[in-house]
C-alpha cells in the first residue's frame, strides 16, 4: 500500500481533540449518502466509524469518483478532522468529521447479500454462508474480542498458579465422553482409524502419571451428538489437570480462577466461597443437576397431598411407585390464560410428561383443570405448601423420577424466561457435588457411566461397585452458573486395581477392557499420584460474559444443527481416488 494512505489512526477513535489534524483513515464503507454537493460516507473498521466527507466544490475530482462508491467498498482516505455542524451523540466519533483531501480505493465490493448491521434481520443461514460479511459487525467483533481477553486471563492466571500449557493430539483413540467419534481412517494403517478426541481426558490423566503436576490446556474438543443453542460439535475447552490433590483443593483453585475472570472481564468481585449443592438436592428442588439459582419457584413433592385422591392419573401414579410433584409461581399467575396454559402442557410433553395439571388460586378464588376432583383437604395443603394466601398458581406433574423431574424442571426455566424476570446482570454460581457414579442405559441395559469411567467413586460408597452401583456417589463437582453446566470435573482413580472394578460395573468385559482401555491401565500400574481435574467449556464461558444464550454467536465459524459449515460447504463429497486410498468403500 502507497506510504501516503497508510493508516494514521482508526476510525472509532477520532474525538473533538483531534480537530484540525491531518489524518488517514482506511475501511470499509458502513453507509454512504449522497447529497448533491456532498457526500457522506460512514468508514468503519475494527474500533468503530467515522464520517467522511466528500465536497464537490472543493475536490470535485474525489467527488467524481466517490459518486461510485457503494456500500462495503473498502477505501483509504486523507483529509482534516473538522468539528461537525450536527453532531450525533450516539456515535463516539459524533463531534467530527473527515473533509477528505485524498481518496483511494482500495477493493470495491459486489452488492453484499445482508446488510452489515447488527440489526439486519438476515437469517441465520444467510448469515453463517456469509460469515466473513456477518463477521464485519460489532457484536461479533466485540464477542471475539472478548473471547481472545478470556483466553489471556485464563492462561496469565494458569500460567502464574505453576500450570504447564501442554498440547494433547488430535488424532488420537477414542474418549469415552458419552458422544459419538468423529473418527477418521489411516491411509497408512489400512482399515484402522483415529478418533477425534472428545476431550483429553486419558491423556491429561497420563501426563500426572507422566509427572507434569499442574496441566491446562484450551483445545478443541470433537463430539458427534445432538446439537442445542449451547453445543456445537467441535467446542473448545479449558481443560485443567492437577496432582496430589483432593476435590476441595480443585474447587478451590478454581473459585480463584472464575474470581479471576469476574473481576477482568466484568469487573465484579464474587463473594467466596461458591455455594455447594448434593446432586440429590439439586434433583429434590430443581428438578435439574444444573439449576438456576437466580429465581425460586422450587419444586415440592405432593405424594402426601394426593395420597387419598381420586384423579386417575395420580392414583395410578402412586400405585405404579411413582412420584408427583409441583411448584408454583406466586404472583405471576395472571400471566397465564388458558391458551397459554395449553402451550405449556405441549411443553412438558416434549420431556414425556403425560399432562400437565395447573392449580390456579386468583384473589382468593380456585380454578383448576382438575377442580372436580380436588378436596378441601387439597386445596388446603397445597396452599400451605406453597405458602399461597391469595394468589398462585401451581403447576403439577405425576410420573416417574427422571420424567417429572426433567418436565418440571424445564418448565420451572421455561416460565422464567418467558416472564422476563432472569436477570443477565445477575449471577447465581454453584458447585453441585456428590453425583451418582453411573446411570443405567435402557437401550443398553446396562449402567452408563455418568461423568466418564475414570471418576472416583465416595470412599465411602465404593463397596456398593459390585453390590448397588445405582446407589455409589462419585467426586465429582460440576459448576454451575445461571443454569448452565460451565463446568464438570473429578477426582480420579489413580490405581489400576479400582480403575478395573469400575469397568466392570459398567459391563466391560476384559476383552473390552484391554482394546480400549488397555494402554491406559497399564500406564496407572506405575505409580500414579492422586489427581483431579476439570475441563470448563470455554464457549459457555464466553456466552456468560458477552450476555447470549447462542452458541454460535462466541465462534468466529460456528457450525449449523447438523453439524456443516455452510460457508465452506463441510462436510463435503471427496473422490472416489480418495476413498480408495483411505481404504474405504462407498455404499
Ligand atoms: P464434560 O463432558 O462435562 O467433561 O465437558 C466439560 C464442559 O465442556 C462443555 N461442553 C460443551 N460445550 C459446547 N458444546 C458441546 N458439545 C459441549 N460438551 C461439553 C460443558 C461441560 O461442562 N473430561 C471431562 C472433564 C474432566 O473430568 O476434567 C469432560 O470433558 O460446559
Amino acid at each position: 500500500m502507497e506510504q501516503k494512505f497508510k493508516r494514521t489512526n482508526m476510525c472509532g477513535d477520532l474525538r473533538a481533540a483531534d480537530i484540525g489534524s491531518e489524518v488517514v483513515l482506511n475501511g470499509w464503507v458502513a453507509k454512504e449518502r449522497n447529497l448533491g454537493a456532498l457526500i457522506f460516507i460512514d468508514l468503519r473498521d475494527t474500533t468503530g466509524i467515522s464520517q467522511v466527507v466528500i465536497k464537490k466544490e472543493t475536490t470535485p475530482e474525489i467527488y467524481n469518483i466517490a459518486e461510485n462508491i457503494r456500500s462495503e467498498y473498502v477505501l483509504a482516505v486523507r483529509g482534516v478532522v473538522s468539528e461537525r455542524e450536527s453532531k450525533n451523540p450516539k456515535m463516539p466519533t459524533g463531534d467530527i468529521e473527515v473533509i477528505v483531501t485524498e481518496l483511494k480505493i482500495l477493493d470495491k465490493a459486489n452488492t453484499p447479500p445482508i446488510y452489515v448491521k447488527d440489526d439486519d434481520n438476515a437469517s441465520e443461514s444467510m448469515r453463517l454462508k456469509y460469515r466473513y460479511l456477518d463477521l464485519r459487525k460489532e457484536s461479533l467483533q466485540k464477542n471475539l474480542k472478548l473471547r481472545a481477553k478470556l483466553a489471556k486471563v485464563i492462561r496469565d492466571f494458569l500460567y502464574d498458579n505453576d500450570f504447564v500449557e501442554i498440547e494433547t493430539p488430535f488424532l488420537t483413540n477414542p474418549t469415552p465422553e458419552g458422544a459419538r467419534d468423529y473418527l477418521v481412517p489411516s491411509r497408512v494403517n489400512p482399515n484402522k482409524f483415529y478418533a477425534l478426541p472428545q476431550s483429553p481426558q486419558q491423556l491429561k490423566q497420563i501426563l500426572m502419571v507422566g509427572g507434569m503436576d499442574r496441566y491446562y490446556q484450551i483445545v478443541k474438543c470433537f463430539r458427534d451428538e445432538d446439537l442445542r443453542a449451547n453445543r456445537q460439535p467441535e467446542f473448545t475447552q479449558v481443560d485443567i489437570e492437577m496432582s496430589f490433590v483432593d476435590a476441595e483443593d480443585v474447587m478451590d483453585i478454581n473459585e480463584k480462577l472464575v474470581c479471576k475472570m469476574f473481576k477482568e472481564i466484568k469487573g465484579i468481585d464474587l463473594p467466596t466461597p461458591f455455594g455447594v449443592m448434593p446432586y440429590s438436592e439439586a434433583m429434590e428442588k430443581y428438578g435439574v443437576d444444573k439449576p438456576d439459582l437466580r429465581f425460586g419457584f422450587e419444586l415440592k413433592h405432593l405424594e402426601e397431598v394426593f395420597k387419598n385422591t381420586e384423579f386417575g392419573l395420580f392414583k395410578t401414579a402412586l400405585e405404579d411407585g411413582k412420584i408427583i410433584k409441583g411448584f408454583n409461581i406466586g404472583d405471576y399467575e395472571t400471566e397465564f390464560s388458558r391458551k397459554k396454559i395449553d402451550k405449556l402442557t405441549d411443553f412438558v410433553k416434549d420431556y414425556g410428561a403425560k399432562g400437565l395439571v395447573w392449580i390456579k388460586f386468583h384473589e382468593g378464588e380456585m380454578t383448576s383443570s382438575i377442580s372436580k376432583f380436588l378436596t378441601e383437604e387439597n386445596i388446603a395443603a397445597i396452599k400451605g405448601l406453597f405458602n399461597i394466601d391469595n394468589n398462585g398458581l401451581v403447576f403439577v406433574v405425576a410420573d416417574d423420577f427422571e420424567t417429572t423431574n426433567a418436565s418440571l424442571g424445564n418448565l420451572r426455566i421455561k416460565i422464567a424466561r418467558d416472564l422476563d424476570i432472569l436477570n443477565d446482570e445477575e449471577y447465581a454460581i454453584t458447585w453441585v457435588i456428590d453425583f451418582p457414579m453411573f446411570e443405567y442405559d435402557e437401550e443398553e441395559e446396562r449402567y452408563a457411566a455418568k461423568h466418564h469411567p475414570f471418576t472416583h467413586p465416595n470412599i465411602e460408597d465404593i463397596d456398593l461397585l459390585e453390590t448397588a452401583p445405582e446407589k455409589c456417589r462419585a467426586i465429582a463437582y460440576d459448576l454451575v452458573i445461571n443454569g448452565e453446566e460451565i463446568g464438570g470435573g473429578s477426582i480420579r482413580i489413580n490405581n489400576s486395581e479400582l480403575q478395573d472394578r469400575v469397568f466392570r460395573a459398567l459391563s466391560l468385559n476384559e476383552d473390552d477392557i484391554q482394546r480400549k482401555f488397555g494402554y491406559f491401565i497399564e500406564a496407572l500400574s506405575y505409580g500414579t499420584p492422586p489427581h483431579g481435574g476439570i475441563a470448563y467449556g470455554f464457549d459457555r464461558l464466553v456466552m456468560l460474559f458477552a450476555g447470549t444464550n447462542n452458541i454460535k454467536d462466541v465462534i468466529a465459524f460456528p457450525k449449523t444443527q447438523s453439524a456443516t459449515c455452510l460457508l465452506t460447504g463441510a462436510p463435503s463429497p471427496v473422490s472416489d481416488e480418495q476413498l480408495k486410498e483411505i481404504h474405504v468403500k462407498k455404499i
